[in-house]
């Protein structure tokens, strides 16, 4: 029938509300997509709670995925089925642009950086143990392949982006090794890419400088280890309007997974409050990854303008509108395009 089928995961929380915005507005728009929604609540397979099986075979089958929310247990509990889907399907570049929404007031209005996070090991890798009471090692874990897979991936997506320079961001001045390798990686594959500029910036300093001054940013793709791409990216998100504006996108071979990078929000879940726009910007990045450019900027114009115009927008932008007004005056501003 000449459509694409995609997987959605709606997640928990607001996940449900904020998926049903966004199909809402596919459907207006007419994007060609089927949704074949999963849950991946954990499900006890031979003794282990795992994901189900239905929801893995989905993803592998559409090899595109948009994803809402997993709530993520802090200290104990079950290991964060976010970081088990980006490990099931090895998804090893997590892609975070950060770029002010024009006519959306925050203390800079021309932030423009793109955030690519290593997404499968580095302080993430789950390597914990007690050596003796009182004592708990957490391994840092850095491979070579690793490195040069998502450094490469950034210099790709420069290219691809028309971005100059690629930034790798550490702290080599400590961990001599682990960054160390980690920069070693990154300086190699900036020889295959003599066309981009390409330097390096310790993570304290970076946060500093961006907090100061984003601009020197723009035009530019950081790459990182996992913990310091989580940080650094939610704290850009910052300078631009929080969590409810940013998309994310993580990138493997075999399948993708767009998400938005909020949590679930439970304080306000099912009171149709919640804002949808981190997911639906993921969607769009999900539309460009599919080649689906013309559909994914028509329905961005209409949601930009409708924040920029702030009459239609949700409580934490500042407005008042419901998750159902907000996404109803996006669906009549793609009307009139
Ligand atoms: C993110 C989130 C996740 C992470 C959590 C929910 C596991 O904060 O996507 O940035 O730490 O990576
Ligand atoms: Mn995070």
């Amino acid at each position: 029938n000449g459509k694409y089928t995609v997987t959605l995961i709606p997640g928990d929380g607001i996940g449900p509300e904020i998926s049903e915005s966004v199909k809402a507005i596919y459907s207006a728009a007419n994007v060609p997509i089927e949704w074949e929604e999963v849950s991946v609540a954990p499900v006890l397979k031979g003794g282990k709670t795992v994901i189900p099986d239905a929801a893995i075979h989905s993803v592998k089958k559409n090899t595109v995925a948009l994803k809402g929310p997993l709530a993520t247990p802090i200290g104990k509990g079950h290991v964060s089925l976010n970081l088990t889907l980006r490990r099931t399907f090895n998804l090893f570049a997590n892609v975070r642009p950060c770029v002010s929404i024009k006519g959306f007031k925050t203390a800079y209005d021309d932030v423009n950086t793109v955030l690519i996070r290593e997404n499968t090991e580095g302080e993430y890798s789950g390597i914990e143990h007690e050596v003796v009471d009182g004592v708990v090692q957490s391994i840092k874990l850095i491979t070579w392949d690793a490195s040069e897979r998502v450094a490469r991936y950034a210099f790709h997506y420069a290219q691809a982006h028309g971005r100059k320079r690629v930034t790798a961001v550490h702290k080599a001045n400590i961990m001599k090794m682990s960054d160390g390798m980690f920069l070693s990686a990154c300086r190699q594959v900036a020889k295959e890419f003599p066309d981009i500029s390409y330097d390096e910036d310790l993570l304290d300093r970076a946060c500093l400088q961006i907090v100061q001054n984003p601009r020197p940013y723009s035009d530019r793709v950081m790459v990182m280890p996992n913990l310091y791409g989580d940080i650094l990216s939610d704290m850009c998100a910052g300078l631009i309007g929080g969590l409810g504006l940013t998309p994310s996108g993580n990138i493997g071979r075999d399948a993708s997974i767009f998400e938005a990078v909020h949590g679930s929000a439970p304080d306000i879940a099912g009171k149709g409050l919640a804002n949808p726009t981190a997911l639906l910007l993921s969607s769009l990045m999900m539309l460009r990854h599919m080649n689906l450019n013309d559909y994914a900027n028509k329905i961005e114009h209409a949601a930009l303008s409708t924040i920029a115009e702030g009459k239609s927008i949700t409580g934490d932008l500042g407005g008042k509108a419901s998750t159902k007004e907000y996404t109803d005056a996006i669906i009549t501003k793609l009307g009139k395009a």
